[in-house]
């Protein structure tokens, strides 16, 4: 990838990149809308990735440019940069990155030309803008030769996503890009936020169907979640749902219109499950995370409400087949992609069987990605 890059750039731009940042995107393992809650999860950094190659210019120009698209956006250099439209929309994410950087303290670039590249799919809850935005914070922080922690550089991300772009997404994403590892998980307790990692056992292997499908209101159904969550929250008087026990929930159940009661059970029941997973990684015990897997979908599709039927039909086939531990939507929901683990011994003739299974049904096969976790973002 990294000479793909190089070559593209220079093919663009006619000279080479001085700076160079890879970031993956990310399975969220479990921990359904759990982040913005004040919750916890864990997700998995995965092998495939958004790259950014840039080098400065002396003209006070930005030029944006992505390998899949013929058009450059030329924006001219600014403390406060303008929200783009239309095709050069994927540009805000950079951009945002730019927004942010003031608000922690840090310096915007100056000039530079900037290629984006990336295996990974987009739209498939897979978290490609969020990769984009931390390679290319790492790629501003180099060209401008400032340095900054990792937790800063995950949460002026998440600030670029909520204030510049316009969606109230959690730590998740950029949290797990930024600090995933091979064969680990990424453990958020998303109000500090604080990062760590469990182990993820050795028999663990990851499938991921994407449906491509997105429900045409993705971004203001999952405003209206995290609405719904903050209004369930004040109903109880307290700060975030993260602050209340399931037993607190049933006994204050009165005090909740019906779909918010519903909501606040998904979220404050999946931080429990979060927890037990942790007790079931460290015991190597896949099966008991399997269920754990499959019951985060359940409670998705009754209580919060983010599936779709064809999530749930990808779930219902791989659940009921042999060797797989569990499985689940993974990310926000409504539309994207199911996330299978399973033990070695799945096969791809059955997860082609699955995805024949889906084509039947809705008439049109699901990709299928068998995921391996992968490095954090990095420089290259
Ligand atoms: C999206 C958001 C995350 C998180 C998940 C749902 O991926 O970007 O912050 O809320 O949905 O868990």
């Amino acid at each position: 990838m990294k000479e793909k890059l190089i070559a593209a750039f220079r093919a663009r731009y006619g000279r080479a990149p001085t700076v160079i940042a890879q970031a993956p995107g990310r399975l969220e393992f479990i921990g359904n809308h759990t982040d913005y809650n004040g919750g916890t999860v864990l997700g998995a950094s995965i092998d495939r990735s958004v790259w950014v190659a840039v080098a400065p210019r002396t003209d006070g120009q930005w030029q944006f440019a992505s390998a899949t698209q013929e058009a450059t956006a030329i924006l001219a250099a600014a403390s406060a940069p303008v929200k783009q439209s239309g095709a050069h929309r994927w540009v805000n994410y950079p951009l945002g990155v730019i927004a942010a950087l003031p608000a922690f303290g840090l310096r915007a670039p100056g000039g530079f030309d900037f290629l984006a590249m990336t295996d990974l799919p987009s739209g498939a809850g897979l978290s490609s803008s969020a990769a984009l935005e931390l390679a290319a914070a790492l790629a501003f922080l180099a060209l401008s030769g400032q340095d900054a922690p990792r937790a800063t550089v995950v949460q002026l991300c998440r600030w670029a996503e909520n204030h510049f772009v316009g969606v109230p997404c959690g730590i998740l994403d950029q949290g797990v890009s930024g600090f995933g590892r091979p064969d680990q998980l990424v453990f958020i307790d998303c109000r500090g936020p604080g990062f760590a990692t469990v182990p993820l056992p050795a028999a663990a292997r990851f499938w991921v169907f994407n449906t491509h499908t997105k429900h045409a209101l993705v971004d203001g159904l999952y405003a209206a979640r995290h609405r719904e969550c903050l209004d369930a929250a004040k109903a109880l008087g307290v700060p975030l749902l993260a602050d209340v026990t399931p037993a607190q929930l049933e006994a204050a159940r009165d005090r909740l219109p019906p779909v918010e009661y519903r909501r606040a059970k998904h979220v404050v029941e999946e931080i429990a499950r979060v927890d037990a997973t942790v007790v079931a990684l460290r015991a190597g015990d896949l099966a008991a995370v399997g269920r754990l897997l499959t019951a985060s979908h359940r409670s998705s599709q009754v209580l919060f409400e983010n599936s779709t039927p064809e999530l749930d039909f990808l779930v219902d086939q791989l659940a009921a087949a042999p060797h797989v531990c569990g499985a689940r939507l993974t990310g926000g929901g409504f539309g994207g992609a199911v996330m299978a683990m399973t033990l070695p011994e799945f096969s791809a003739a059955q997860a082609t069987a699955v995805a024949l299974a889906y084509e039947k049904r809705f008439g049109r096969r699901p990709e299928v990605l068998r995921t391996h976790t992968g490095d954090g973002a990095a420089l290259q």
